[in-house]
């Protein structure tokens, strides 16, 4: 399979402190890859170096077949419209309805004044196209409903229909279960692998939740204070990798299991 993303020795730093740290690593095409760390470890940081909306210090990024550092603005615009992003906090908003959420997120493809009429008016094919989208992440009763009245797991569902209606190379999502009770997370994590394989875009998920990223990923990558500390499946995944990626104390570690 081609590369998806590439980046080689990656540093990004906020003054003096490095959030990510001379990072190398490949994901596939059509790979789903959970991205797990402490909080503060660079996870968000390194998933805006993958959507394009960051550039590094130093090092390469290659995303499909572009290299960052050479493309022009045209090219990194067409770039970003393949790539979607959850970010943590969905990035809706929360006066417009679930249809009217969803066709922001062409915004950038469609340029400003069709996406305001689209807005206002969205066509019928797009009506349809988004029924669609709400139907299979299962809300489609919700597609006139303002965002503002739905639960934490709907808002969750709008956020990745407006991906799904993306067309998406690649689905970028940044903790997305971070606000709901585990079930519901459960259910998220479960959808967002499953629409990977029927779309075939490339999936990663940055997660907050160990447990989740194992049962639901075949590669996990951990971070640690911007560096890398694990990368591989979830079965290699040892106690020692986990007391490097959190540092837990023995004690800690027997209280988890
Ligand atoms: N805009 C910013 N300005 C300064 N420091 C930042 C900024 N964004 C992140 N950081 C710092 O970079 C490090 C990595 O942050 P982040 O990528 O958000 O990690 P994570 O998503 O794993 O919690 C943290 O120490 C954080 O405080
Ligand atoms: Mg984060």
């Amino acid at each position: 399979m081609p590369s998806a993303f590439r980046l080689d020795n990656v540093t990004r730093r906020y003054g003096s402190l490095r959030a990510v740290e001379e990072v190398s690593f490949e994901i596939k095409r059509g790979e789903q890859v959970a991205l797990i760390g402490p909080s503060g470890s660079g996870k968000t940081t390194l998933i805006r170096l993958l959507n394009a909306m960051l550039s590094p210090d130093e090092g390469a990024i290659r995303v499909f077949d572009s290299d960052l550092d050479t493309c022009d603005a045209g090219e990194l615009r067409r770039l970003r419209t393949t790539l979607a992003t959850i970010p943590q906090h969905l990035g809706l908003v929360p006066t417009l309805t679930s249809i009217q959420n969803v066709i922001l997120g062409q915004g950038g493809s469609r340029g400003t004044l069709r996406s305001l009429r689209d807005l206002l008016f969205p066509s019928r094919a797009d009506a349809l196209e988004i029924h669609t989208i709400l139907d299979r992440v299962g809300i489609e009763e919700k597609l006139y409903t303002r965002v503002a009245r739905l639960s934490g797991g709907q808002q969750q569902r709008v956020a990745i229909a407006r991906a799904l209606f993306q067309h998406p190379a690649a689905l970028l999502a940044d903790e997305p279960v971070s606000s709901v009770d585990p079930a519901r997370a459960r259910d998220t994590v479960k959808l967002l692998g499953e629409l990977s394989a029927e779309h075939g875009f490339t999936l990663c998920v940055s997660l907050h939740d160990l447990a989740l990223a194992r049962e639901f990923f075949p590669r996990l990558i951990g971070m640690r204070k911007g560096r890398i500390v694990f990368d591989g499946a979830p079965d290699e995944l040892g106690e020692e990798d986990q007391r490097a990626l959190y540092d837990l104390s023995d004690e800690e570690m027997m209280a988890d299991a």
